[in-house]
């Protein structure tokens, strides 16, 4: 099955390019002509799902033109409310320039009473409904105190900090890692990051045993990258 719905992406091509125009000052770097490019010449039709660059991906999200089961924006919201992570104090890392994932999650966070942060250096936009955005790096120095929850999709160079922090100062975790190897950010590589990912997750695995899960994303996806969770002890005694 096609990851994108044809029809409506052609319905609503426009609209998204004019949301690019109309946001490029700031996106701020050449982020927004590539975007647009992108766009004009539908390379978003012939990029397989987890290989189109996050930044489209986001607006196709948005703008609600993929299959169903292909939008993995969604598909991690669903995961995150089997785990009942969308509770309590939550932080998302790397939440992208155009910060979707959290724009799915935040109103449910909200309606189970609970709070998002976001990091971001690259936001582009200010101000979002229910919640806080620090337009910052995630570091092994940032303030995680008050968080129950930390989760992130492909956070690239957060992703080895986020992870060691959140078994270090027993959070929840869930991480789905990007396709990079996140080891050395010189050479990051497509598929061979998805087995740098599976090693690192080993590795973990390891050391946590039973504090570890991977799993793997719904096979509507396609994506083969893992998906790393831990639960914290507060969560596990509750189950
Ligand atoms: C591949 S993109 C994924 C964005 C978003 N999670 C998504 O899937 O749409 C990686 C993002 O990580 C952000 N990033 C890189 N290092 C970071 C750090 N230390 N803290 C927070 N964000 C970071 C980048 O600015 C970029 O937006």
């Amino acid at each position: 099955m096609s990851e994108i719905d044809i029809e409506k992406y052609f319905e609503r091509k426009n609209e998204m390019l004019n949301f690019v125009k109309n946001n490029k000052e700031i996106y701020n770097d050449i982020s927004a002509e590539e975007l647009e490019l992108a766009i004009e010449l539908d390379l978003g039709l012939v990029l397989p799902v987890y290989k189109t660059p996050s930044r489209l991906s986001q607006i196709f999200s948005k703008f609600e033109i993929y299959n169903n089961g292909k939008d993995y924006y969604l598909e991690l919201v669903k995961l995150l409310e089997k785990y009942s992570f969308l509770e309590g104090n939550v932080c998302e890392i790397a939440a992208g320039r155009y910060p979707r994932l959290a724009e799915l999650t935040a109103p449910k966070i909200k309606m189970n009473g609970g709070n998002l942060t976001i990091y971001e250096p690259n936001i582009i936009l200010s101000q979002l409904d229910n919640i806080t955005i620090i337009k910052d790096e995630f570091t092994k120095n940032s303030n995680i105190d008050k968080f129950d929850t930390l989760y992130a999709l492909k956070p690239c160079e957060a992703t080895i900090t986020m992870v060691e922090r959140a078994f270090e100062e027993d959070k929840n975790l869930m991480i789905a890692f990007c396709g990079c190897d996140n080891s050395t950010k010189k050479y990051p590589k497509w598929d061979v990051g998805k087995y740098w990912a599976d090693s690192f997750c080993m590795e973990f695995k390891d050391r946590y045993n039973d504090e570890t899960e991977i799993i793997n994303w719904p096979s509507s996806t396609g994506i083969d990258t893992p998906i790393m969770i831990r639960q914290n002890s507060k969560t596990k005694v509750k189950k």
